[in-house]
């Protein structure tokens, strides 16, 4: 617009200035030279500009970072650890990992607001489709928030790197909507099911050192390093995204994590084939 206007008047002064065919005269016109109206004019009047424009921007930036997020929002609390996430629903009282269960927004008035925190190192929350990538940072708070407008699977990762397994720190968003969400939530805030056949496999889980930095609702297993493992099976990944949950990957996984996420802090428990068994058994009892 300002160059349309700029150009045009050059366009215009060119033409109108120009030395006509017939005027062979070799006097200058008239220069003006030393005008006050004009230096203060020209002066004063961008300096206005100028002002006004800063307004409106800082206007326009503190409506947008105070903005607080409409009553109906749902509120998760993200944390990074090395090499996967944690994800606390404070208004459930629920904990899972990796996998983020979200309300879809068809009319974009459902939006998900994250809490963005880290236990360790700096790692980076990004679901390109989703949103822009936000830091999580050890001692800081940070925020985002997303509104899936469809139901669906968004994948994302860690996108800021935070050691040996960062390229393994997947995550996923589950967009569903609302009443399957809210049929999610309801089966989630249950403690873990209690299966008399896996009493062998809870009882070894239990007596391992699985139980320092596992937790399962609703028995002795507590720990907070590692994911929550109380509704392993309504998970579809395991170790941060990097092997489907199914029985093989399920197996071999607890046999041996670093087989698929080398470096990462997960110990093999050097389990015999047989506690192997029982404890795969009640891992898959948790529903
Ligand atoms: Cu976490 Cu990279």
């Amino acid at each position: 617009m300002i160059f349309l206007c700029v150009a045009s008047l050059i366009v215009y002064t060119v033409w109108r200035f120009r030395r006509k065919p017939n005027d062979h005269s070799a006097h200058e016109q008239p220069q003006v030279y030393g005008s006050n109206q004009i230096e203060v004019a020209w002066t004063v009047i961008p300096l206005l500009i100028v002002f006004v424009l800063i307004g409106v921007s800082a206007r326009v930036i503190a409506s947008v970072e105070n903005a607080s997020p409409p009553p109906s929002t749902l509120h998760i609390t993200l944390v990074g650890h090395q090499w996967w996430w944690e994800v606390q629903y404070p208004g459930f009282h629920l904990v899972t990992a990796n996998e983020i269960h979200v309300p879809t927004s068809p009319d974009g008035k459902t939006a998900t607001y994250f809490r963005l925190e880290s236990m360790d190192v700096i790692h980076s929350f990004w679901v390109p489709q989703l949103a822009g990538k936000t830091d999580l940072i050890p001692n800081r708070v940070n925020y985002t928030w997303i509104d899936p407008r469809e139901a669906g699977i968004y994948l994302g990762n860690c996108a800021e790197y935070c050691g040996t397994q960062h390229a393994n720190m997947l995550l996923r968003v589950i967009a569903q909507p609302q009443a399957d969400f809210n049929a999610w939530t309801a089966a989630q805030q249950k403690d873990a099911m209690q299966n008399g056949s896996v009493a062998q496999g809870k009882q070894m889980f239990e007596s391992l050192a699985c139980v320092n930095c596992h937790t399962v609702r609703g028995t002795p297993a507590v720990g907070k390093f590692g994911p929550d493992l109380t509704h392993l099976m309504s998970r579809q990944t395991l170790g941060a995204g990097v092997l489907n949950n199914t029985h093989e990957n399920l197996r071999n996984w607890v046999n041996d994590p670093q087989e698929s996420k080398p470096g990462c802090f997960m110990p093999s428990m050097k389990l015999t084939d047989r506690e192997l068994n029982e404890v795969v058994a009640y891992l898959e009892s948790l529903h």
